[in-house]
Order: C-alpha cells, then structure tokens, then sequence
C-alpha cells in the first residue's frame, strides 16, 4: 500500500511541476462548482492517476485539481469513492493519504446528507462536529501503515475545534445560519426506512450520508486536521419525509452551494 501511495503521489508530482498543496478540499454530491473559484494550474482525471480508483457516479466528475483558492495552494477532489460503488476501505481513503504525501496540512470536506434534526431545514448547511461510523469498515482495517500514522489512533477530537469556531464567525459576518451536529455515514446506496431514520436520529446523529466518515478517519489517523460541512438536501422526520430522487438533492444541494464555497474559501483565506 505504502508504496501504491507513493507512486501514486510521485506521478502527480511529475504532472503537477512540484506544485505543493497546503490544503486539501473534497467536494460531495453537487457541490462541485467551488471549483469554478479556484484559479486552476494544473488538472488530472483519476482514470490516469496510477492506484486512482476511478469514479462511476454520473454527477461526480474525478478530476484531481490543482490551483490557487484565496490565493492559497489547494488540491481539490472533484467527485470522491463511495462504499456503495464498491470500492474498499482503502480505496476510499487512498486520495487522502496521497494528499498527505503531497504535503496537505488541512482536509475540508463537503457532503450531501439527509437532515435528522428536526430545526434543520432543506438546502441548510451543517458543521460536523462529530461522526459515528456505521459503514461496515474503516481504512485503518488490516496491517497498520506505521509510516502515516499509530495502530490506534484517538479519535476524541476529530473535527477541528479552531476551524468549526472560525466557520461559525465567517456565517454570522455573512448573515446566514449556520448549524452544527453530529453526521452518521451508512453503506447506501439505498436512501433509509422511516424506522431507519428514527433509529439514526435516537442514537444521537443530527444528518445522514453515505460519505466523508472513511477519508475523515484517514486523515485523523495521519494527524490532519479536518473541516466538514453537510448540506441538508432532504429532511427524514417523521412530519417531513418524502419520496427523494438525486435531482431533489441536486437542486437542493445547489442553493446551499455557494454559502458551502464561501465558507471553505474563507476559512483558507484565514489559515
Ligand atoms: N440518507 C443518506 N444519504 C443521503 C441522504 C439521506 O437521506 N440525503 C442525501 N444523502
């Protein structure tokens, strides 16, 4: 693995011209178009990074780009592996850690989710302050990568407290509400049962997704600090739930895109 990871990064490094990106951005489903705001530098398909899963769903593009964003060097994942297309653990996590070779020193990631919490409202934005993992697995399985990180990494503090405050001073100068809760990833692909929903919000999650928690645990495990934000797309309360199709959470996804953008922007702006 560790030496996949490292050609891996040594070929975006020949591709890339040495470009040494602090920070690293994931974008979720239809949340794409920060990256019409990065000044772009260089630009690479997953399809030809060597160890690269490559991406199937339609409304995500696998592209790796790199540019400047608040006038900061970033490297931002367009379209991320999910459990559900049937990539492992590790594949899911690869790109994370190949960021961290790349010299990535903060991850911010982006999700789609349903809201549990019944004060949310669609097209919301929520700061993960905290996750519980229900997919079946996690990349740490299996022999540990000493050279990244230690066998059991804590966890007690996974979201950055500095960034969450900071997130929540940029929305109040900015006048938009902000939320905060705890995010629960499962399998998918299938949206949840209304028994399923009320399952997930008793057990303590404010949003549900099927993403972000694997690349979060591979980040914490290298020591990065990481930023996380869901975009409400549909509500799952007893009162609110409706039959949902991806094109209601893209839509929904779209109005709260640019609050999402101007956040991760800012909070670069200021590390
Ligand atoms: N459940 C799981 N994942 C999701 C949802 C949901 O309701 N909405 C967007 N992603």
């Amino acid at each position: 693995m560790m030496q996949l990871l490292k050609e891996s990064t040594a070929y975006i490094q020949s591709k890339t011209g040495g470009f040494a990106p602090g920070f690293g951005i994931i974008l979720g489903t239809g949340l794409g178009a920060l990256v019409k705001e990065v000044d772009i530098q260089y630009s690479l398909s997953y399809a030809d990074i060597p160890g690269f899963p490559v991406s199937t769903v339609e409304s995500h593009s696998g592209k790796l780009i790199f540019g400047l964003l608040a006038g900061k060097p970033v490297v931002v994942m367009q379209g991320r592996f999910h459990y559900y297309e049937g990539y492992t653990m590790e594949q899911v996590a690869f790109p994370v850690r190949v960021m961290k070779l790349l010299g990535v020193k903060k991850l911010f990631v982006s999700n789609a989710a349903g809201g549990l919490n019944p004060r949310f409202e669609t097209s919301d934005l929520m700061v993960i302050t905290n996750h519980i993992n229900l997919l079946p697995g996690n990349p740490l399985i299996g022999k540990n990568l000493d050279e990244l990180g230690p066998r059991f990494p804590d966890m007690s503090e996974v979201y950055d407290e500095h960034m969450i405050r900071e997130a929540m001073v940029i929305a109040e100068d900015a006048d938009f509400d902000l939320s905060e809760g705890v995010y629960v990833s499962v399998p998918g692909p299938m949206l949840e049962t209304k028994a399923e929903y009320r399952y997930l919000s008793i057990i303590g999650a404010d949003a549900v997704g099927m993403s972000t928690v694997p690349e979060v645990i591979a980040a914490r495990h290298m020591d990065m600090p990481v930023f996380a934000v869901s975009v409400i797309t549909d509500m799952c309360t007893p009162e609110r739930i409706k039959k949902v199709v991806l094109s209601d959470i893209l839509d929904a996804a779209a109005i709260a895109e640019p609050r999402m953008t101007m956040l991760i922007r800012e909070l670069i702006r200021r590390s």
